[in-house]
């Protein structure tokens, strides 16, 4: 399979721990990179064309290095495409290419799929040109390939994870100003459970550029009262005090945004001191808050979290990522992560017709480049 080409990059999937839709609210975030990845195979192939074949689809297409924009519409085409028009307008080096791409990162899971194609396909571009691979610098190209081509109006937390991730760490990355830490994922007699609910997602780029639209309102009227220039720049009890300026959806968004952000902050002292109890609320906690706050959950995931959280080996339940759709994580006591499992499948499947699915996903390192 590797025959003749020259490098094997990947990059990660990812799960957020805690502090949903406050990365473009300039607040803190939790995320891990996954097992669960984009892979690409590349050698150079001499010509002015990217050719891309994927190992699970029958499709092949080649991508023209002098007009990379038209492939806005092209299924499959537009991530690459898109990721390879950011590389070429930054200035770098690109040149032609065949590429084999395989993803095993469940596409429409909340898992970024799509972060960690952008990702992979930079860093395979990157490597195939000799050019240096910064993972930082990839992971803002491939969010301006998200925003710009895609027309998502993404946060970095995704591609940040993608191509940052460290085995067995979170990434507590503050999106403000990108400084990060790793915080070790170390969780005693409990594991992460990752349940997908399998509804099919849609509308979820028009809702999600919604609600940043609603956030950005409310720190624009949050400003005539206070100088900040982020909503994640108000500590709950300065929100309180502030936020008469705001009222109906506005006002509960931003709320939850701030309460969020407080709730990262606590989540990983939890982490740290090793209170898992503490850390399973504020998982619930925030469930709630993306539920009736920020309503981005849907009756699938609300049926899944609280299945999950009605299991009495479950320390705590939210979804991660955008929501609409998508996963869930769950904090579980290792010795009864089989009949949560299967219960909490189970039960969901009675309530909503869903069969949902379980990920067996370790925690991993973000980018990942190959000589062969
Ligand atoms: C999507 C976006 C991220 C982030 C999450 C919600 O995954 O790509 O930037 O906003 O939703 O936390």
């Amino acid at each position: 399979m590797n025959e003749n080409y020259t490098y094997k990059v990947s990059a990660a999937g990812r799960v957020n721990l805690i502090g949903e839709h406050v990365d473009y609210c300039g607040g803190k975030v939790l995320p891990a990179a996954l097992s669960l990845r984009s892979t690409v195979l590349v050698r150079p192939n001499g010509t002015d064309k990217i050719n891309l074949a994927w190992t699970n689809l029958p499709d092949k297409i080649s991508l023209d290095l002098s007009d990379l924009e038209a492939y806005k519409s092209v299924k499959y085409a537009d991530y690459p495409a898109g990721s390879a028009l950011m590389w070429q307008r930054a200035g770098k080096k690109l040149v032609g290419c065949d590429m084999l791409l395989g993803c095993t990162v469940p596409f429409g899971s909340g898992l970024s799929s799509s972060a960690a194609i952008e990702v992979s396909v930079i860093a395979a571009l990157a490597s195939v040109a000799g050019e240096s691979v910064d993972p930082v610098e990839i992971a803002l190209l491939a969010q301006s390939a998200e925003r710009e081509y895609i027309g998502v109006n993404c946060g970095i937390m995704d591609q940040y994870a993608s191509a940052c991730g460290k085995a067995g760490h979170a990434i507590l990355l503050d999106c403000k100003t990108l400084a990060r830490e790793y915080v070790p994922i170390d969780l005693g007699e409990c594991t992460l459970v990752i349940i997908n609910c399998k509804k099919p997602h849609n509308l979820v780029e028009s809702k999600y550029n919604e609600r940043r639209a609603e956030t950005e309102t409310a720190l624009r009227l949050l400003q005539q009262k206070r100088s900040i220039s982020w909503l994640a720049d108000l500590t709950p009890e300065e929100f309180e005090k502030d936020c008469g300026v705001l009222e109906g959806k506005v006002l509960d968004r931003a709320r939850h945004v701030v309460e969020e952000c407080a709730r990262v902050h606590r989540a990983v002292e939890a982490m740290r001191a090793g209170d898992l109890m503490e850390l399973g609320r504020l998982l619930n906690a925030s469930h709630a808050s993306l539920r009736d706050l920020y309503e981005v959950t849907g009756r699938e995931l609300d049926a899944l979290a609280a299945a999950a959280q009605r299991h009495p080996a479950c320390y705590g339940s939210r979804m991660t990522g955008a929501g609409f759709g998508g996963c869930t994580v769950s904090l579980v006591k290792k010795s009864g992560a089989e009949s949560f499992k299967a219960q909490v499948t189970e039960e969901y499947f009675r309530e909503t017709g869903y069969r949902a699915e379980v990920y067996d996903a370790a925690i991993d390192d973000g980018i990942r480049i190959e000589k062969l």
